[in-house]
């Protein structure tokens, strides 16, 4: 139910955020008002319980976040090729990082073989995933288990579909940047895992089939 006092605690709350901001660092706002200079480009799950800035330890303007229902990178998504593009060739950073997490609604979710409404074009996406891995997965006779191994298969596809756009190929053969990683975090105890997705190895991989570079 729609709450009152729910909704003026957040102006409150905001008011004594910035205030102490102002208190702790005058220049604060000033500052990043000017420009962002993130270093991260963050692609994570919408999830309500896993926010960029707070489990990276990073401040406002310290990284670029793009969020929807299990960290989906989809060919055809406007929205997160838009925040690739501009992260890359406007914002130069040098991490693109595909988090997910596990105990991950979207993920189980997609586990279920049935219909899910309007969710059935997005989750098709993680439904692939699985038929892509659909053996190792299989043999996994843990439920949980299963769901945390498809989390992290899940986080691996979409790096790679990071890695197949052509403005990252483009810009690392370029550059040296931005490299992408695969990471997942854990909800029971707050830590991030990180994939160590071998980044070199799988843009050459990738480039095989994908080149979009011209070379
Ligand atoms: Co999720």
């Amino acid at each position: 139910m729609y709450s009152d006092e729910l909704y003026k605690n957040i102006f409150e709350a905001n008011k004594k955020w910035a205030d102490a901001k102002n208190a702790e660092d005058p220049d604060f706002f000033a500052h990043l008002a000017k420009a962002q200079n993130p270093d991260f480009l963050y692609i994570g799950c919408s999830d309500s319980r896993v926010h960029a800035n707070e489990i990276m330890g990073l401040q406002p303007g310290e990284v670029f976040v793009h969020r929807n229902i299990a960290n989906l990178v989809v060919n055809s998504d406007l929205n997160a090729l838009s925040v690739i593009n501009f992260g890359v060739e406007y914002l130069n950073v040098k991490y693109i990082i595909v988090c997910g997490h596990y105990n991950c609604g979207g993920i189980n979710a997609a586990m279920q073989p049935r219909d899910l409404g309007i969710l059935n074009p997005w989750l098709r996406n993680v439904r692939d995933v699985y038929r892509l891995h659909e053996k190792e997965l299989d043999a996994i006779t843990d439920l949980q288990a299963r769901h945390n191994r498809l989390v992290e298969l899940n986080v691996y596809e979409q790096s790679l579909n990071v890695i197949k756009t052509a403005e990252v190929q483009k810009s690392y053969l370029k550059t040296g940047y931005p490299r992408v990683a695969g990471w997942v975090y854990d909800l029971e105890n707050g830590m991030l895992i990180d994939l160590k997705i071998d980044f070199e190895k799988e843009l050459d991989r990738i480039r095989k089939i994908y080149n979009l570079t011209d070379k």
